[in-house]
């Protein structure tokens, strides 16, 4: 039995307080208890605690963008797991690769932050995917297939484990693979994931890269997509509850 579908919002940079408190306060009422699909949502982290204020009580997740490794200490500028869980994050993403590509995150640390986030109860959404060049070249099985194995830390289950495909050149751009290419990626991580956890199945790969209301639908239908990891059109309550109704219903 396939997962029920998750729908990430990855807010990245942007909103301020009380535009995050105002998506936020959008979103919460609109996700019934008896909704098919899981919600998290992803502010930066000035922001997880108002947005987590908005959010208490209602089936919408707190997530963070990124965790340090450590639990504490002499880290300026960094956010450890065990305070996104003190502000009541669920989720966190790890290894986006903005940050793979900004913070020369590799695939040992993001696999290390993992590990982290899931010492403090965190849910890991663990981010892969190849760049145009690796696409044009042929490589995108390979390259995404070697994320993952470096990637994502062995013995997580579909409670606790979160992966997303998200090719570069597809982020922020409008382009997206073809539904074809995206069943041959997620067949790919899935058997990979098979290596690192006997319930390979239960782990929700997102698709993540211009997911809009207008391609969630046939997106979100593709074989091993559990789900949508989404950049622009989370900061629009509309479009994100939009792309939400589109996941296919899954019991
Ligand atoms: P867009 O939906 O804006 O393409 O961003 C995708 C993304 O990077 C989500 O993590």
């Amino acid at each position: 039995m396939a997962p029920r579908p998750l729908i990430a919002g990855n807010w990245k940079m942007n909103l301020d307080r009380e535009g995050a408190c105002t998506l936020a306060r959008a979103l919460a009422p609109s996700v019934g208890a008896g909704a098919s699909f899981d919600m998290v949502v992803c502010p930066p982290a000035p922001y997880l605690i108002p947005v987590g204020e908005v959010l208490e009580g209602s089936p919408v997740c707190l997530g963070a963008q990124d965790c340090h490794t450590a639990d504490a200490g002499a880290h300026t500028g960094d956010v450890s797991p065990a305070m996104l869980a003190d502000v009541g994050c669920r989720y966190v993403i790890v290894g986006h690769s903005e940050r793979r590509a900004d913070h020369r995150e590799d695939d040992a640390m993001v696999r290390a932050k993992a590990e982290a986030a899931r010492s403090h109860g965190l849910i890991p959404i663990v981010c892969v995917g190849e760049t145009e060049a690796e696409r044009e070249a042929g490589r995108a099985l390979q390259v995404v297939g070697e994320q993952i194995a470096g990637s994502v830390p062995d013995g997580l289950d579909g409670t606790n484990l979160v992966v997303a495909y998200e090719p570069v050149w597809a982020i922020g751009t409008g382009r997206t693979p073809t539904v074809d290419d995206v069943a041959a990626v997620h067949a790919h991580i899935r058997d990979v994931l098979a290596a690192k956890t006997p319930d390979a199945m239960g782990v929700r790969i997102l698709y993540g890269g211009s997911v809009k209301p207008a391609n969630a639908v046939e997106l979100l239908a593709v074989a091993n997509v559990d789900g949508a990891l989404v950049g622009g059109a989370s900061l629009k309550a509309g479009d994100f509850l939009a792309i939400a109704r589109s996941a296919p219903v899954r019991h």
